[in-house]
């Protein structure tokens, strides 16, 4: 069967060993036969400034190329200072530029978020989720993915082993995001 449903993940955390990293590749476990995934990583990506944005800079370019031909973005993101980290924001920021040019506009997006707190990343999610919602992207008000105390949650092959509820509400998030596609 082809893969019809092509999904991209964002992660909120550009490090190496980034737990939201982890927690984005999870979705593979998800999948039904015609979806597809892929991580998307914009590391590269320039500090946004509006003097650079004629011509976009190449990798921009190929950002917003990445992100136009999904039909789902799936956000993974951290908690920073009781928020979405800055990086993501940039990031989103490019994807509308130049003005007119909004790559993310009318697209299906799903957001999780994992920490080593206790919060389950809630105001990362409720940032982002307005920030996305003013772009005219869909995000679905549930299921909510919250992962707390991620650091107690790798196993000896440091695989992120994800409680049964969190597994259950992840598994119905990717089924509702495909259903609103
Ligand atoms: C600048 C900064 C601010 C942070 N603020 C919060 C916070 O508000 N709440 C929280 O739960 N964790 C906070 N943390 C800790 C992150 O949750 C932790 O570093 C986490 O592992 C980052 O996700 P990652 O593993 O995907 O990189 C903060 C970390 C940084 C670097």
């Amino acid at each position: 069967m082809s893969k019809s449903i092509k999904i991209i993940g964002i992660s909120g955390s550009l490090r190496e060993d980034s737990v939201n990293k982890k927690l984005l590749e999870r979705a593979e476990d998800f999948l039904p036969e015609n979806a597809s995934f892929e991580y998307v990583d914009y590391k590269q990506v320039p500090v946004f400034n509006e003097d650079e944005e004629n011509p976009l800079p190449e990798v921009v370019a190929n950002f917003k190329e990445k992100v136009e031909s999904a039909d789902i973005v799936l956000f993974a993101t951290p908690q920073y200072n009781g928020s979405f980290p800055g990086v993501l924001k940039n990031g989103i920021d490019w994807l509308t530029r130049p003005g007119g040019n909004n790559s993310i506009s009318g697209k299906v997006a799903g957001i999780v978020g994992a920490t080593p707190g206790n919060s389950g990343t809630i105001q990362a999610q409720l940032h982002l989720r307005e920030v996305l919602s003013h772009l005219n992207v869909h995000v679905p008000p549930q299921p909510r993915v919250l992962v707390s105390s991620a650091g107690d949650l790798f196993d000896e092959h440091d695989n992120l082993v994800l409680p049964e509820a969190e597994v259950n509400r992840y598994e119905k998030l990717i089924s509702k995001l495909i259903e609103l596609v």
